[in-house]
């Protein structure tokens, strides 16, 4: 068990809450989740165990976990490694051939840090490429009921400002050939390949693009901003940015996106991608760092500095914020955990990792 899992219990017991009769929809039903052991999936995986025990029926879902720990740690699901109705595969999702059958398939799989896939390159591009396929051949041999393709915001590329709040109808301005490509275009090829199938033989897919989801779950070696920022912060060391501070995004906390992923889940629309994140506020680089500064109460300055990986800024998106009218449109709770409040659910979280490994360490 994991030393932060106190604070991901909370989490769940909130985005069980909210998204009630959306996960009652899912009792009964055999569920694959490809990823399973990584930031975003695992909190769906453990949301749908925890089910066993609110089922009043008792049938709560059946969750196949696929993961090859690429980028996952192995300690984030061990607490559920006897749970009944949790089976934890370690396997390849690029080349995963199912010999059974699943109602509900989620492929979340990928590597999705920028500092991880502009390291891994090749193995992004065979889990996001081939994998899907992979996946989506298996799928038409034995229909789900619905499946979901974890996508992402990147596919818009570094979208004109003038299509800021993004549109699911934006078609994106995307390098081929640039160091992110292997991430964005890899995505935008799945999703291409999901709604061939949808057109072609009906293959209920459903296409959600995540917008910088952060939370508990996401390691303080991840690579990506917030969990950059907060070790800094929390170590007493300068809040380090890479860019000039000017680059905008719109931050989504974890609980936020879980419960529009089941919403998307249970009501989505076959054949139709949606953009899931947080709308409220567009913020710079500078500021986030900022507030992660004020939230840990650091003695650290924010200084920039340039990256020691040559390609860290080439093709990064000025602007990135979501406009939710379609995912509105399906009803269901919209994001409400304020940026301070989830930049403190994770700094909890981060420390009570620290002190764990720390625990571990001098044991
Ligand atoms: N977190 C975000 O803000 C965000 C934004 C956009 C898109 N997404 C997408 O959402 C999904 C989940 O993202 P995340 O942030 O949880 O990423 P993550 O890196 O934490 O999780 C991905 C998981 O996939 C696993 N994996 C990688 N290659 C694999 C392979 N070949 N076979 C089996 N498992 C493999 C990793 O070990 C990891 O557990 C990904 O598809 C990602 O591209 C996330």
């Amino acid at each position: 068990m994991s030393g932060g899992l106190e604070i991901i219990r909370r989490d769940l017991a909130e985005i069980a809450a909210r998204a009630g009769e959306d996960l009652e929809r899912l009792d009964g039903k055999r569920v694959l989740v490809t990823g399973g052991a990584g930031f975003l999936m695992s909190y769906l995986v453990d949301v749908l165990a925890a089910r066993s025990e609110a089922s009043e029926r008792n049938d709560a879902p059946r969750v196949v976990v696929v993961d090859d720990f690429t980028t996952a740690g192995r300690d984030r699901l061990s607490h559920l490694a006897s749970h009944r109705r949790v089976d934890l595969r370690e396997r390849d999702a690029s080349t995963l051939e199912l010999t059974e059958s699943f109602d509900i398939i989620v492929h979340g799989a990928s590597i999705a840090s920028p500092v991880m896939y502009r390291r891994m390159p090749l193995r992004t591009l065979e889990v996001n490429a081939l994998g899907a396929w992979a996946l989506l051949r298996s799928a038409q041999e034995r229909p789900p009921e619905a499946f979901v393709l974890l996508s992402t915001s990147e596919i818009y590329g570094d979208p004109d400002p003038t299509h800021v709040p993004t549109p699911e109808t934006y078609p994106g301005l995307v390098s081929p050939t640039g160091p992110r490509a292997c991430y964005d275009e890899s995505k935008r090829f799945a999703e291409t390949l999901a709604l061939t199938y949808f057109r072609t033989y009906g293959t209920p897919v459903r296409i959600v693009r995540p917008f910088n989801v952060y939370g508990p779950g996401l390691r303080h070696d991840d690579g990506r901003v917030v969990p950059s920022l907060v070790d800094d912060a929390q170590n007493g060391r300068d809040l380090v940015l890479h860019s000039d501070g000017r680059p905008r995004r719109s931050f989504c906390y974890v609980t936020d996106f879980i419960v529009s992923l089941l919403r998307v889940i249970a009501g989505g629309v076959d054949g139709e991608a949606y953009n899931v994140g947080d709308d409220r506020e567009e913020i710079s680089m500078r500021e986030l760092a900022d507030r992660v500064r004020a939230v840990a109460q650091a003695a650290g300055r924010v200084v920039v500095r340039t990256s020691a990986d040559p390609d860290y800024l080439t093709d990064n998106p000025q602007r990135r914020c979501p406009d939710l009218a379609k995912l509105r449109a399906l009803g269901g709770s919209m994001p409400c955990v304020a940026l301070e409040d989830g930049l403190t659910r994770y700094a909890r979280w981060l420390a009570a990792e620290r002190d764990a490994r720390r625990g571990k360490r001098e044991s």
